[in-house]
């Protein structure tokens, strides 16, 4: 008996001893749960609701210091900050890593983590960020050029010695973060490059690019092309089809010629530049690495718009040539916010939104409630968030707060089609169309209403309304979002009739147990008739329904 106490006390310690050291030895990986991707952090999953700084904050701690701790207060968790080549390696091999130190310390302190943007080769096209000693040596370091040979300020990606002292300053970084935080992880993630994309061309005309251009489309890519067939986005599809879909040919011959095939090629010649880069951090530090993307206006031509990046039409090239990357990230600047993630949510791509414009808008509340609700996005992030942290109570602030406190239930039910999001589809040009949606959800049917009756149309942005909707029981639902009303019927079109059993406001506490407020009827549900998130606020409800006949 006491060997067997002694016995189970020693495998009692050492998995006790184990378990944190696995924990903690494992940097932040992605995930799957069911077909829901999400970021595991020291063991556990989390939603990433973050904002990203602008471009020269993070360079100076004392411009930063008010702002931490008003991120932080604004429920956000992560912060999305540059370390740009030019300040970490001022002269050729030595590194200062006091930017990206100063950013970890600071996250840190306030209970934030971070992800950091890598601002190496390419920053919006450009390659401003790149240090002096690389600017001014054009002989070594060869830029990309035009048609009649003049050079351009945008390093050119088929020059290896370009490729090489990138990824040798971006492994030097990231073998310092894993020194300094491997532990901690307050950094979740990597971002590769930032906005990657050739203008004013389509492509790059440096002697090197255009050798290339001139070369057979390269195995690995064809390969891709036949395995991928059928699930190749369709602008590529129809593309490669329209040549009678060809196993080998130069780019014009496989693609058809002019600006498109041109994009192609440039968008695998970054991808394999990208896919250098993010193999040389990784082997350093095994983070997730994602690129994000500038999103092309239709209508425009490539180099009138980046040309090349991960964008919609190119998702596949990027795959086949990027394959150490994690994802493929959307930047959205466009009203249309909903049709551009929706392209990046596939089975291959986790979501994640580094970027959208409007921090300070209504809209950007209802555009995190879609991802999270609707594309099962890893993690959504504002633009220039501490431009907007002095106001207190902000449309993202309250936002994140009702997100801050579903997370659990989020994370819980993710991946098993119990999590739904409703929003007004916004078209490109601005137009919204507020049209009643129609959800089946267990046994129930949900119709959202995105014009609230009770406020004058005339004060009502239809599209800054969204609701998530999570199935937690048979009959039970949690309800949260901002402007949106629902009606209820049952599946069963033969015996349709639903009523609400119980309504209730409340909060969440941090294990995501409801506490609830009032207990809402009569004219709160216009005597039972629907669930209402009111305009212009964030709440919670839990919701239970019943049929009848
Ligand atoms: C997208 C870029 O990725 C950001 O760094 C920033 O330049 C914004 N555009 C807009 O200012």
């Amino acid at each position: 008996m006491i060997p067997g106490y002694f016995g189970r006390l020693l495998i009692a310690t050492v998995l006790a001893l184990a378990a944190p050291t696995l924990v903690c030895g494992q940097p932040p990986r992605i995930e799957q749960q069911g077909d829901a991707y999400r970021i595991v952090v020291q063991g556990k999953p989390m939603l990433i609701l973050a904002g990203e700084l602008g471009n020269s904050s993070a360079s100076s701690e004392a411009y930063m210091a008010p702002h931490w701790a008003r991120l932080k207060a604004m429920h956000l968790n992560t912060v999305l900050a540059p370390v740009s080549w030019e300040l970490i390696e001022p002269e050729e091999g030595h590194f200062d890593f006091s930017s990206a130190d100063m950013l970890i310390r600071n996250a840190r302190a306030h209970g934030l983590h971070l992800v950091l943007l890598w601002f190496g080769a390419w920053k919006n096209s450009m390659s401003t960020y790149v240090p002096s000693w690389v600017k001014r040596n054009q002989r070594r370091f060869p830029r990309a050029a035009l048609a009649d040979g003049s050079g351009l300020e945008i390093l050119s990606a088929l020059a290896p010695a370009n490729e090489q002292a990138d990824a040798r300053a971006f492994g030097a970084l990231m073998a310092h973060i894993k020194a300094v935080d491997g532990e901690q992880n307050t950094v979740l993630m990597v971002q590769v490059e930032n906005e990657m994309g050739m203008l004013p061309v389509a492509r790059d005309y440096s002697p090197a690019a255009s050798a290339a251009f001139r070369q057979p489309v390269p195995r690995a890519l064809i390969d891709y092309l036949v395995a991928h067939r059928h699930t190749l986005q369709p602008e590529l599809k129809a593309l490669w089809e329209a040549q009678g879909a060809p196993t080998q040919g130069d780019w014009s011959k496989v693609f058809g010629g002019g600006d498109a095939s041109a994009e192609i090629f440039t968008a695998w010649s970054y991808a394999r530049y990208t896919d250098g880069i993010t193999r040389t951090g990784k082997q350093a530090y095994d983070l997730p690495m994602y690129v994000n993307v500038a999103l092309n206006r239709p209508g425009r031509r490539p180099g009138e718009y980046p040309s090349g990046g991960p964008l919609p039409h190119l998702i596949d090239i990027w795959k086949a040539g990027a394959p150490a990357l994690d994802m493929l990230s959307p930047d959205i600047y466009f009203p249309s916010f909903g049709a551009w993630a929706e392209r990046y949510h596939l089975p291959e791509n986790p979501l994640f939104i580094p970027e959208t414009n409007g921090a300070g808008s209504p809209r950007t509340g209802a555009n995190a409630f879609y991802a999270f609700g609707a594309l099962q996005a890893i993690g959504y992030s504002p633009f220039s968030i501490e431009s907007i942290d002095q106001k207190p109570d902000t449309v993202i602030s309250q936002a994140y707060s009702v997100l801050e406190q579903l997370a659990p239930v989020i994370l819980a039910q993710q991946g098993r089609h119990r999590i739904f999001g409703f929003k007004a589809r916004v078209l490109y040009d601005g137009t919204v169309l507020d049209l009643p949606v129609t959800a089946k959800i267990g046994d129930y049917l949900f119709t959202a209403t995105f014009l609230d009756r009770w406020v004058d149309k005339a004060r009502q942005d239809v599209a800054a309304h969204a609701a998530i909707v999570i199935q937690t029981g048979p009959e039970d639902y949690l309800i949260a979002g901002s402007g949106v009303t629902f009606t209820f019927k049952c599946a069963d079109a033969a015996a349709p009739l639903a009523g609400i059993d119980r309504d209730e406001e409340g909060e969440l506490d941090a294990s995501g147990v409801f506490r609830p407020g009032r207990l809402l009827n009569g004219d709160q549900t216009n005597q039972g008739r629907y669930v209402r998130l009111e305009p212009d606020h964030y709440q919670i409800q839990r919701v239970r329904l019943y049929r009848y006949h």
